[in-house]
């Protein structure tokens, strides 16, 4: 028997609830996060006493015993898509994938059901058909396989996987979904986690896998409760600067493989073009020698790629300086100027530092450091840093250099892209299997070698 509906408080940021309105919520700390819904619950038997009496349904095995079967995934046609999955999607699987507004997660959803030879259902709450139809032929692809449902209640998009028994289901988005079974309006977490609730019990029934598209909030986190993270078997998300043409999509979480992959995307008037080989997209005006510019020799997850770091060093207008980046931690440039002030004796105390890495996509490699304070240097002491060295180091707060992974692999894609000399750490010195390239590679110690070696004696 259904009970009298009752309000509850529910933090739209982690999902903690509580009988009355809270500023501030005790669990994860943000501010003006409660927001009142009605939660219907129904009387349901939950004493020990219920769930031990009706049986044991799963009995405990051996691992060893445990059977696997060889699960094929499904090939997307997408090389960069299957790469960050892991090779494939694997059937039943539910993948969760974030993205800020206009980044293209759309796009990305509505080419891979274009693409993908399997049947397809892509569930849209948030643009008409026509609307889908529109970017349909922009992606200038033609398939019988791809069926569009817009709707937005779960109760009536089941019905519909069961009828049509896709291959691939894809929802988009998820905060646009609602479910009868509660009382509140979409986006909310109780909405969202039902919703999520009932179409991943679906999947997993079924072996269909999901697709599930999710918003992002300020922070740069997926709306609605953090367990929805939990509940997907894969979190994927795709980020870059909107206004540049490079998307990065990127794995947080993979059950099925490693997240250490990123897929890099171009969006192009057609949608988006698989990038193979990133080497070609990140080097701009490399003939050029103007002061401010190095070239860092970066892995973003298992692909090496040379991409160019820019910097512009001057004086501060305003009493406070601005350090403001792009595609590079803030922080970490902080920690990097620190360094430069403390261990080389540079002053940008009084300077705006702007730092931008080329293309506009995000870079998460410690190995950037060397090539970023070269390029703050080279800004601010106006000498140029000569074009055909790169260079690969974590810089320590001692300001020595320090090992990075992958360091043949940079090399070696370096030496591709006609690089005549790569510095790196001293640590490597003993690695013998560098030897064999024909680059230069110089070793240093300490960021004081490499400014010696980059500047004294240069000036313009
Ligand atoms: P969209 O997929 O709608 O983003 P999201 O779903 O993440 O909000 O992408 C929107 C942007 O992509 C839009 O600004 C236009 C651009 N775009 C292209 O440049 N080329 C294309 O072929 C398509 C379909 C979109
Ligand atoms: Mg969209």
């Amino acid at each position: 028997m259904a009970k009298k509906p009752t309000t509850t408080y529910i933090c739209q940021q982690c999902g903690a609830s509580s009988p009355k309105w809270l500023g501030k919520c005790p669990c994860c700390g943000q501010w003006n996060t409660y927001v009142e819904e009605i939660v219907q619950t129904t009387d349901r038997i939950h004493s020990a006493g219920g769930v031990l009496g009706r049986g044991i349904s799963n009995m405990a095995v051996k691992v060893a015993d445990i059977k696997t079967e060889n699960v094929s995934r499904i090939n997307t046609n997408n090389n960069e898509f299957n790469r960050v999955l892991g090779g494939g999607i694997v059937p039943g699987s539910v993948t969760l994938i974030g993205g800020e507004p206009g980044i293209g997660k759309s796009t990305l959803s509505l080419q891979i059901a274009l693409n993908i030879p399997q049947k397809t259902l892509y569930v849209s709450g948030e643009e008409s058909a026509s609307q889908i139809k529109l970017r349909a032929d922009r992606l200038k692809s033609t398939t019988d396989n791809c069926l569009i449902l817009c709707e937005v209640t779960v109760e009536n998009i089941i019905p519909q996987i069961r009828e049509n028994k896709p291959g691939l289901v894809i929802i988009d988005s998820i905060q646009t979904l609602r479910t009868e079974n509660v009382d509140s309006s979409p986006g909310t977490v109780t909405q969202i986690r039902e919703c999520a609730d009932l179409l991943i019990r679906h999947a997993k029934e079924n072996n269909i896998p999901i697709i599930l598209i999710g918003h992002i909030n300020k922070d740069g986190n997926i709306a609605g409760p953090k367990i929805l993270e939990h509940m997907v078997d894969t979190v994927l998300q795709f980020e870059g600067d909107s206004s540049h043409v490079y998307r990065v999509l990127r794995g947080i979480k993979n059950r099925f493989g490693t997240t250490s992959e990123v897929g890099i995307f171009e969006m192009m008037a057609s949608g988006l073009r698989e990038v193979s080989n990133p080497g070609e997209l990140l080097l701009h005006n490399h003939e050029e020698n103007t002061s401010g510019v190095a070239v860092a020799a970066a892995v973003e997850g298992l692909r090496p790629f040379v991409v160019e770091v820019q910097s512009l060093v001057a004086t501060a207008a305003y009493g406070v300086p601005q350090r403001s980046t792009t595609g590079f931690d803030n922080k970490r440039l902080n920690m990097l100027l620190a360094v430069l002030e403390r261990r080389a004796g540079f002053k940008l105390n009084t300077k705006d530092v702007f730092l931008n890495i080329a293309g506009g996509i995000k870079i998460i490699d410690p190995a950037m450091d060397l090539s970023v304070m070269v390029a703050v240097l080279s800004s601010d002491l106006d000498i140029p840093i000569d074009n055909q060295t790169c260079f690969a180091g974590e810089v320590g707060l001692t300001g020595e250099i320090r090992p990075i992974n992958r360091v043949e692999q940079r090399i070696a894609e370096a030496e591709k892209l006609g690089f005549r000399r790569i510095v790196i750490s001293r640590s490597h010195e003993k690695n013998t299997a560098i030897l064999k390239h024909q680059i230069e590679i110089v070793h240093c110690g300490k960021i004081e070698e490499v400014f010696r070696l980059m500047f004294v004696g240069k000036r313009k």
